[in-house]
């Protein structure tokens, strides 16, 4: 694993490009005024309501929302992680990303880059064997894949020979790569063979769509039914999901994930058009599985499973995986299949539409979350609960399982459901987080790292909350519109002795302004990529200030910094009253209050 990217690199970086010039170079713009315009690649429209500014080099979407910098622009856009992102912005300017080495400690052990070349050749050789291999070509039409889909998926064929692949690639990477990667065994008599013989072989990309690992099917009847690659250096089967890679790049605008257990209902699946589902390769649905999911910025994920028995306990395990990744912007489903039936059974008798419209009816996660609970108890899940033996096991469980989730509406909801329903009051220390009069909670928590904040969805929901405008938000409103502002505040360490919310971040802010004093809004807001700070301080930057003009945007920044001193006294001098009453004050504190009670006086209007 490489080191980190230095920060100044990143900087620079945003500095040098043009976000009208990455724009334009995918979505041609228009000049309008002061910024450009074009029609919305992130959602439909027929009149245009995208707009790119290149003085803060931000781009904004007054219709779907969506904002940010050239860097976020090019992660939804081609669907690139930030790294990726970084990269490409980089080979623009025909520069090296640089890397901080890997810091204290262990030196981080270095992946033998030659093991995915390795990798992506014998899945050539594979796709090539299986056009010259009939028995194979029957069976792939006996399942009725489209040679497109085969294709796209580099599905390929292993022959049935115990020795193919050492004469092949034995003298490019040798035999000790061959065994690390998997594809050969040593068994204990010391003889050396190929695993993957007669098979039908799906090869397991990772996200950058590099060869990880194999999945191989026998032709019919057989077992092992599927033999899959062991864990190696390269290949996590608790980590990685089948078909992440291939439905990123076959999908425009990504927007739901389907989660299904097998390679054939991946491929399957997506030659029916549905090229959003990806599989945990039989094993049951990790917590990593599902971070890999939530990192795309997509929100809707639909879990499928069996609708037997064992499917409803693999559904529930990922439920309880699922619960930290659980907030008011993502929509969860679970989707129980009829008795005998899969995605690749099913989606032939429905066809796209069909299959869509069933998962429309999917089990919500907050049904999913008190039916299962109930039926933990060994209740049914229509059941009423008439002992209080039952309401309290029921009110426990479901503490537990809330406690696990970060706050949001839907957890209130869900609590409140709980109570009414158990009839008891639980203990779940659930904050009322959108009713504090707190400035930081209601809107620094975030957990996708998507720039979209939907403007107009329906009233109630945590993005819409009402942020009252203070002279602290404002300020940084202003900061964040025109940097060069903080130039003009004469001792920004005194905002550190200020108690009021919110003067740390504006601090944070000026600082990284005074140390690099032509950064834009933009390269701001990147440095806060992935903090708590990052949506509250994207909420600000969709704040326009009162004036545009340069003189009248000092005096409105002048003024904000006088009402937060102001306020800032006004908190100490009624802190000191307080204790006075109460506690005394000391010698120190008296002076003080002495003084702050003249300068209140003096600033009094
Ligand atoms: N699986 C496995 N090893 C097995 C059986 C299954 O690794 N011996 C994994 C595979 O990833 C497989 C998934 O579990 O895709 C689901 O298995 P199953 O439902 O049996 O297979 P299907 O995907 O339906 O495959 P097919 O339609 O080809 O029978
Ligand atoms: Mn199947």
């Amino acid at each position: 694993m490489a080191g980190r990217i230095p920060r100044e690199f990143i900087d620079q970086l945003l500095s040098r490009i043009d976000v009208v010039d990455v724009i334009n170079g995918r979505v041609p713009l228009k000049k309008a005024g002061r910024e450009y315009q074009a029609c919305c690649p992130f959602h439909n429209e027929k009149t245009p309501s995208f707009t790119v500014s290149p003085a803060k080099q931000f781009f904004h979407c007054f219709g779907c929302g969506m904002h940010g910098s050239a860097i976020t622009f090019l992660m939804e856009y081609e669907h690139l992680e930030y790294v990726e992102a970084i990269e490409a912005l980089a080979r623009t300017l025909g520069v090296e990303v640089p890397r901080e080495h890997a810091g204290r400690g262990e030196p981080r052990k270095k992946t033998d880059a030659s093991l995915y070349g390795l990798m992506e050749a014998v899945a050539q050789h594979y796709r090539t064997q299986l056009g010259q291999a009939a028995n194979a070509m029957a069976y792939i039409r006996q399942r009725g894949l489209s040679p497109e889909v085969v294709q796209q998926y580099g599905i390929g064929y292993a022959a049935d020979e115990w020795e193919r692949l050492i004469p092949l690639f034995g003298r490019d990477y040798g035999q000790q790569k061959l065994l690390a990667c998997g594809l050969q065994i040593e068994n204990d008599s010391g003889r050396i063979y190929d695993r993957f013989r007669d098979r039908l072989m799906f090869p397991i990309r990772d996200r950058r769509g590099r060869v990880i690992g194999f999945g191989g099917r026998v032709l019919g009847e057989g077992s092992p039914k599927y033999l899959n690659s062991p864990e190696t250096e390269i290949f996590h089967k608790g980590t990685e999901l089948y078909g992440l890679y291939e439905a990123r790049n076959n999908t425009r605008k990504l927007e739901r994930f389907l989660v299904v257990e097998g390679y054939m209902d991946v491929v399957a699946l997506a030659q029916y058009g549905i090229t959003y589902a990806v599989a945990t390769m039989g094993t049951a649905t990790t917590s990593d599985h599902i971070s890999q999911l939530f990192k795309y910025g997509v929100n809707q994920v639909v879990f499928c499973f069996d609708g037997d028995r064992a499917g409803e306990e693999a559904a529930w395990k990922a439920l309880k995986n699922l619960l930290p990744a659980v907030n008011d912007e993502r929509e969860i489903r679970f989707q129980f299949l009829p008795t005998g039936e899969d995605p690749d059974s099913l989606v032939r008798k429905l066809d796209k539409a069909g299959y869509e419209a069933e998962l429309k009816k999917a089990l919500p996660f907050s049904r999913f979350f008190i039916r299962g609970i109930k039926e933990g108890l060994g209740l049914k899940a229509e059941a009423t609960l008439h002992l209080i033996e039952d309401s309290a096991r029921f009110a426990a469980e479901a503490s537990a399982l809330l406690d696990q989730m970060p706050e949001s509406l839907l957890k209130k909801s869900l609590l409140q459901e709980i109570q009414r329903l158990g009839q008891v009051t639980t203990a779940a220390p659930v904050q009322d987080t959108y009713s504090s009069g707190h400035f930081e909670r209601p809107w620094t928590r975030t957990y996708g790292r998507r720039y979209v904040e939907k403007s107009q969805g329906a009233p109630g929901r945590p993005g819409d909350h009402e942020v009252k405008k203070t002279p602290v938000r404002y300020a940084m409103t202003l900061l964040l519109h025109s940097p060069e502002l903080a130039g003009s505040i004469p001792n920004p360490e005194k905002l550190l002795e200020w108690e009021m919310p919110g003067l740390i971040l504006l601090y944070k802010l000026v600082e990284i302004i005074e140390e690099n004093p032509h950064i834009h809004a933009a390269g701001l807001l990147e440095r806060f990529r992935g903090t708590e700070y990052e949506n509250s301080l994207l909420k600000l930057m969709n704040w326009q200030p009162k004036e545009a003009d340069a003189q009248m945007l000092q005096q409105e920044f002048q003024d904000c910094f006088r009402q937060i001193k102001r306020q800032a006294r006004r908190k100490a001098l009624e802190d000191l009253l307080y204790k006075e009453q109460t506690q005394g004050l000391n010698k120190q504190e008296k002076h003080d209050l002495l003084s702050l009670l003249g300068d209140i006086h003096d600033t009094a209007e």
